[in-house]
């Protein structure tokens, strides 16, 4: 899936569990969203660039319909077809929790209708409290506060909790801060109802609001988990139901992010090998064996570790430490197509003693007062609606020392993926009676299809399988690609399976594993993870 330009237009997340890089040079809010009255019926105004938006009324407490309300942003690309041949909305999430639906369809709208078709209305929406729905999680009274309290910086997602000897109890006490931040300024209690079961419940009221019984809907990475927990909670409201890079729904319902570590190294095992394979004019990093490359990572890391590295470049600057170079390996894993050419460029870099190629990989433009940001607040959004549908995790040092030591003997990786237990373990708000799992349900009114990468780094193959399991009569459809979700590489085939079973309700067979349409390191500048988008004539 590609722009004009051939850039890559999709690509996997630094941000926890999202899957979409929204791509921060494009600019999507030119959509003044305070214009629109939120209602119970969908009242469509033009907005960005042959999209349509709106806001939807639901009860902010299914339990209590007559108190509070949230709005719900949400935006369309309409279906072209003729009135005869229109099959309604095609619900998208992005992943997180905590990233916006609606930035995501401005941005992939097209290409998503170009593999689904012009029967459907591609339709994203920001899950109530992210981004342009209401009310609004947020911890701090402005900007700036949140910019002093947590600095943006994405080279940095995952603080590592073994960069030192007090790592782990200053991440505990920086997520114990924002925990307490949270309950201070909770109006209302509002964050209690920020919940997945509450964004499926509302995903059932936007599909009703069109006119229609049952939901379509394709979720990626964390958007399996909606898809999921909608299908265990309305098994009768399956329209069409893909979810794709699938994480371990237990795991998530307890904050306990081991079973996603499982492939985290193998994934890295790739990058050595493939860049042995694609030679030195290819591969930046490159030496002769993979066991040579991994090697020369783990002096350089030890290298960076004792002695970081200032980079100075024209639109940023900033040091290039242990916890950076860390979170950009990891990053790298989530899009191999993409990432493996640059990323091969910064380490040589940075061997080299340049640091800028690595300090600008996962670089945003850099916080300025009054500049307009993205409102989607994705680490408060990810603490309140991860951890508040957790388990309350304990919060004692001793134990989530414990967690995270465990988790070491499923990878190395478990410094940076362990933290996510750690920011639950700061929160304190847990609404009673939410739905916690475990997921599943014995007849759902059309078969789930279930998506998964031979390796996923952050959701092994496994937690789709176990998913299929949970929902009798769905099907497993395996992309024999590296990296996060079916997005990290074109795939005609894929493209092809995900029609059919939204146009004609086809499944495919048992077993059935797609090719991606893309190599590592392809192209020694950047992946080609791109395609037309087309789908294929099957
Ligand atoms: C919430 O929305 C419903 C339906 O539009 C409306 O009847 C109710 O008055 C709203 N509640 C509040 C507190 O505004
Ligand atoms: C944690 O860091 C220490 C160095 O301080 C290192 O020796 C150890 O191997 C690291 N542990 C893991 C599991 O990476
Ligand atoms: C987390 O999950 C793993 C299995 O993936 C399990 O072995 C471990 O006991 C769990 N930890 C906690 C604290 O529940
Ligand atoms: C890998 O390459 C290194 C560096 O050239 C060399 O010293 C080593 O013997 C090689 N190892 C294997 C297993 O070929
Ligand atoms: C460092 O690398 C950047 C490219 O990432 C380049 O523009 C810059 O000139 C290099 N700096 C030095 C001192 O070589
Ligand atoms: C499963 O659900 C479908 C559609 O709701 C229904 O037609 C069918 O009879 C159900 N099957 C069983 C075994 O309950
Ligand atoms: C759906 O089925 C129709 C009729 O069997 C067929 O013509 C069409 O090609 C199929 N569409 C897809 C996307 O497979
Ligand atoms: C990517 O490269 C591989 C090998 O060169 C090629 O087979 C594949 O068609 C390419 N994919 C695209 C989408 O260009």
């Amino acid at each position: 899936m590609s722009e004009a330009n051939g850039e890559t237009m999709l690509s996997s997340s630094f941000l926890f569990l999202a899957a979409l890089q929204l791509t921060t040079t494009l600019a999507v809010s030119q959509f003044d969203w305070e214009t629109l009255d939120a209602g119970t019926t969908l009242k469509w105004t033009p907005c960005y660039q042959g999209f349509q938006c709106t806001l939807l009324q639901v009860p902010l407490d299914y339990t209590a319909p007559t108190g509070s309300n949230a709005s719900i942003a949400i935006v369309r690309l309409p279906s072209a077809a003729p009135k005869s041949e229109y099959r309604g909305p095609l619900l998208f999430n992005p992943g997180g929790p905590g990233s916006s639906g609606v930035d995501a369809i401005v941005q992939n709208g097209a290409a998503f209708a170009t593999i689904f078709g012009s029967e459907f209305d591609i339709v994203g929406f920001d899950p109530r409290g992210i981004s342009y729905s209401t009310p609004h999680i947020s911890f701090f009274n402005t900007d700036v506060e949140r910019e002093l309290t947590i600095p943006s910086n994405p080279n940095i997602v995952y603080p590592s909790i073994n960069a030192s000897s007090d790592a782990l109890a200053r991440e505990l006490a920086h997520w114990q801060l924002l925990g307490k931040l949270a309950v201070a300024r909770d109006e209302g209690g509002y964050l209690q109802h920020m919940t997945t079961d509450n964004i499926a419940r509302d995903m059932l009221r936007i599909t009703e609001a069109f006119g229609f019984g049952k939901l379509q809907y394709w979720g990626v990475s964390y958007g399996s988990v909606l898809g999921a927990t909608f299908a265990s909670l309305f098994p009768d409201k399956v329209g069409r139901l893909i979810i794709d890079g699938v994480l371990d729904m237990d795991g998530y319902y307890h904050a306990n992010s081991t079973s996603q570590m499982t492939e985290t190294d193998t994934a890295l095992q790739t990058f050595f090998d493939s860049c042995v394979a694609a030679g030195p004019a290819r591969c930046a990093f490159h030496a002769p064996n993979a066991s040579a490359i991994a090697t020369n990572l783990a002096a350089l890391t030890t290298r960076i570790r004792a002695q970081p590295v200032a980079a100075v470049t024209p639109a940023a600057h900033g040091i290039v430490d242990f916890d950076a170079l860390r979170n950009a390996l990891l990053a790298a894993l989530f899009a191999p197509y993409d990432s493996f050419p640059p990323l091969a460029q910064a380490l040589a870099d940075l061997a080299a003693g340049n640091a800028s190629a690595m300090y600008t990989l996962n670089a945003p433009p850099p916080f300025a007062c009054g500049a307009p940001r993205s409102s989607a607040n994705p680490l408060e959004s990810y603490m309140t609606i991860a951890c508040g549908d957790a388990a309350p995790v304990a919060d004692d040092l001793a134990s989530l020392r414990a967690f995270y030591e465990a988790a070491t003997s499923v990878s190395s990786f478990a410094d940076l993926l362990a933290s996510t237990r750690v920011v639950c373990s700061g929160w304190k708000i847990h609404r009673e009676g939410r739905f916690q799992g475990p997921i599943g349900a014995r007849n759902t009114s059309f078969p789930l299809l279930i998506v998964g990468n031979t390796v996923d780094p952050v959701t092994p193959l496994a937690g789709a399988v176990k998913a299929v399991q949970a929902f009798p009569g769905s099907v497993l459809l395996t992309l024999d690609a590296i990296g996060h979700t079916s997005l990290t590489a074109p795939s005609r085939c894929i493209y092809g399976y995900f029609r059919e079973y939204f146009v004609n309700g086809t499944l495919p067979a048992l077993g059935t594993v797609c090719p991606a349409d893309a190599v590592l390191f392809a192209d020694g500048r950047k992946g080609n993870a791109t395609a037309s988008g087309t789908p294929p004539k099957r």
